[in-house]
């Protein structure tokens, strides 16, 4: 679906910053202001909405900035609802002490059965990252998987699978059927990553889910050979992470639970 986005022409001053964030290339900057190209796919992300310094952007079928959440107070609820998808990253990656600091905490959260069996995969510096891009780029052209995403990059589009990040994060969950597997494994592995995003975000550093290169990295055999995944062990999820170089003014409206109650 490619919602309707307009623009208040009497509040834009023309900084960009929603074409720079939109991931799919939906919204461009022209010479009159940003516009929105409904032959192009929107995800919804609502970025360009949260970025906009000037509350200029209004998406069909969303309220009016005026619903949108102010800023809580209450740390927690700051932490959960300031957070967003970065796709901009400083090319400096982190430090590793605080990845391992994240993931190592991550061991606290919820387990099925206690054994704590996720294991990590971090790829660290943004040469790493960029090499990692190139090759999914590379072989999933070569396998006819997914041209598009090499053409992009021919382009210089946005890239969708690592945004440029310095930092790969990838929680590994055991196969169903080795003998390691409890039968949680792999919500385990969602959960515990889940954990460590929230806990790099408290620290200042900015994340991303990274969906294509789990699936990628599973499906793939010279990826999964690439990145050393260890035998018995697959991708539950992947984090994008590094220092954020994009800062959001507003929290994205969202509608409240749909909950059944018995
Ligand atoms: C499981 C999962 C996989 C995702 N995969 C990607 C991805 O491969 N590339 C990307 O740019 N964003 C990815 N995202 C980010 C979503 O597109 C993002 O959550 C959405 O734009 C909403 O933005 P927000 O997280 O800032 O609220 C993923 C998110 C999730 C939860």
């Amino acid at each position: 679906m490619r919602p309707q986005i307009t623009f208040s022409e009497d509040l834009c001053i023309k900084c960009g910053q929603c074409a720079a964030n939109c991931p799919t290339h939906h919204i461009s900057m022209e010479e009159d202001g940003p516009v929105s190209h409904h032959n192009r796919r929107c995800l919804q992300c609502m970025h360009c909405a949260a970025v906009c310094p000037r509350k200029a952007i209004h998406f069909e079928h969303v309220p009016a900035y005026a619903e949108y959440p102010e800023t809580p107070e209450d740390e927690t609820l700051k932490l959960i609802m300031t957070r967003r998808s970065v796709r901009h990253f400083k090319p400096d990656a982190p430090e590793a002490d605080d990845i391992t600091w994240a993931l190592d905490m991550a061991q606290w959260a919820p387990s099925g059965k206690n054994r704590h069996l996720t294991q990590w995969l971090v790829v660290h510096s943004k040469e790493k990252c960029d090499a990692v891009y190139n090759y999914v780029c590379d072989v999933t052209a070569e396998t006819g998987v997914m041209p598009a995403l090499a053409q992009q990059r021919a382009k210089g589009n946005h890239d969708s699978v690592t945004c440029g990040c310095s930092t790969i994060i990838m929680a590994l969950a055991p196969d169903e059927g080795s003998a390691l597997t409890p039968e949680s494994g792999e919500t385990d592995a969602v959960i515990a990553m889940a954990t460590a995003e929230l806990l790099l975000n408290k620290i200042g550093l900015g994340t991303c889910w990274g969906g294509y290169l789990t699936f990628f990295s599973n499906q793939l055999p010279q990826l999964r050979e690439y990145l050393k995944i260890p035998a018995g062990y697959h991708i539950a999820g992947t984090l994008l992470c590094g220092i954020p170089d994009e800062v959001y003014h507003n929290i994205p409206y969202r509608p409240n639970a749909t909950v059944h109650w018995l």
